[in-house]
């Protein structure tokens, strides 16, 4: 049964209302804008009726009018149909101004309000399928080797991977933290002629200097102890491909040189080796930090910058990317619902407030992972904002309306706590459940049972 809002203070309007529409209607009523503001925010109805004239101002029209604008901040498409008296049709007007969907001139004559909100709920639904339809075609669009979006930044970002696929310039790849880069690399690579090649990323940061060497351009037997056969490197490994080198800016300056030399010369020399060894192998970088400081300080030579960046591709933060946010959570959203088999199905008005607001440090990855967890964590196929979990976290959390419910039985208080244990334990150990389960305390078939029970899947 579809909700219906009725914002009046007065009590016989509230009562014939109620009275004459509930057989069609789930009907609130409220008699005041902050308990309007609480209904709205619970039930999101599609359509509501707004008497102008609340307290404390009964005889003005200041509150229906804040009423009103509120709703048009939270939920537009909201339809709002404004109660007035006969002398008010100048109030009626500017509410249509600011958005409502129709007026009425009490007194209320209850079949030809049906009327008005029978067709106000038809077109409400109406018009929310058409958003969902225009938002999943739209999503086939603006899509490129399964990096997506919609923001100009990334349209420019998709047409310059267009145009550096073609050749064999090196790209450089800055961003921050999660925004993107190994898929950016990736789909360079998967447009270019090479894409039946390899394309072989190695992070250059998270392996010590004296691996890191044997790691991308091999080693000779005996190269040193523990070197027991010839091994090729991440070079060598991309012949006819892409080299993708992840975090750069962290590489030591002696490998530095090596790498610049294969740039020049296109030859590499294992280590412990003196053959050349050609190499065909396509360059692209990619960095977080800041390159351009790390040369100033001489952590970065600046020629071997030149070389990798001739084309440089700088990925925005998630948090410029306007509505990529909302539209990226969708479809984190369909992906993990699929995925664990639960109705999660779209995020309450409110959480998707939070999302807008929050800043994203950790960028489209931490995008990713939240909603993966609320997807696990949501009671209802509504996600709201405690699923989340932004709980005590920058902007988002000063707005006080949004508590989680405090109203959980004793029941759903052990899941939700159940659950959370399980998605960190899991977290902990990358997903090995033995690992987890005795960090939890419990038998592997118990936490099995216990995964299931949750809707958690297990690969
Ligand atoms: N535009 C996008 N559309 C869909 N998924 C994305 C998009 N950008 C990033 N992702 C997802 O976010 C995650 C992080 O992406 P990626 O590893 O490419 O980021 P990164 O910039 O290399 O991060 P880091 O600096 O931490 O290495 C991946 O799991 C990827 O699936
Ligand atoms: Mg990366």
């Amino acid at each position: 049964m579809h909700v219906l809002l009725i914002v009046d203070d007065k009590e016989e309007i509230q009562k014939q209302l109620k009275w004459g529409l509930s057989k069609e209607y789930k009907v609130f009523a409220a008699d005041s804008v902050a308990r309007a503001l609480e209904l709205f925010r619970e039930h999101e109805p599609k359509v509501m009726t707004l008497d102008l004239g609340l307290p404390p101002d009964e005889d003005g029209s200041t509150e229906g009018f804040r009423c009103l604008e509120e709703v048009m901040r939270l939920a537009p498409w909201t339809k709002v149909i404004v109660l007035t008296g006969h002398e008010e049709r100048e109030n009626a007007l500017k509410a249509i101004r600011m958005g409502a969907y129709d007026y009425y001139t009490k007194p209320v004559n209850l079949d030809e309000l049906r009327i008005i909100l029978n067709r106000a709920f038809h077109l409400a639904v109406i018009e929310e399928e058409n958003r969902q339809l225009h938002s999943a075609l739209s999503a086939e669009g603006k899509e490129m080797q399964g990096i997506f979006g919609h923001s100009p930044s990334m349209l420019e970002i998709f047409k310059t991977i267009r145009k550096v696929s073609s050749s064999d310039v090196p790209v450089l790849i800055l961003g921050e933290s999660g925004t993107g880069k190994e898929m950016v690399a990736a789909a360079i690579h998967g447009n270019s002629p090479r894409r039946s090649a390899p394309f072989i990323p190695i992070n250059c940061s998270a392996i010590p200097e004296t691996l890191l060497e044997s790691e991308l351009f091999g080693h000779e037997k005996g190269a040193f102890t523990g070197a027991y056969g010839r091994v090729q490197g991440k070079f060598e490994s991309a012949q006819g491909g892409t080299l993708f080198l992840d975090e750069i800016g962290e590489m030591p300056l002696s490998l530095q040189v090596k790498v610049l030399r294969f740039i020049q010369e296109k030859v590499i020399q294992r280590v412990g080796g003196r053959e050349n060894i050609e190499v065909d192998a396509r360059i692209i970088s990619a960095t977080n930090t800041n390159i351009k400081e790390a040369i100033k300080d001489g952590k970065f030579r600046e020629d071997l910058f030149y070389r990798i960046g001739v084309i440089i591709i700088e990925l925005p933060p998630l948090r410029e990317r306007g509505n990529d946010i909302i539209f990226l959570a969708n479809l984190f959203l369909r992906r993990f619902g699929e995925m664990h088999n639960k109705r999660a199905r779209r995020f309450s008005a409110a959480a998707l407030r939070q999302l807008e607001a929050h800043s994203w440090p950790g960028n489209v990855r931490e995008l990713e992972n939240r909603v993966k967890r609320a997807v696990i964590m949501a009671e209802t196929s509504i996600i709201e904002p405690a699923d989340l979990d932004f709980a005590g976290q920058d902007r988002s959390a000063a707005n006080n309306s949004e508590k989680p419910p405090s109203t959980l039985t004793l029941r759903e208080a052990r899941d939700r706590l159940d659950k959370e244990m399980i998605l960190a334990a899991l977290e902990q150990h990358q997903g090995n459940i033995l690992k987890a389960s005795e960090l939890l305390g419990v038998s592997r078939p118990t936490l099995y049972d216990l995964m299931k029970k949750h809707g958690f899947q297990h690969s």
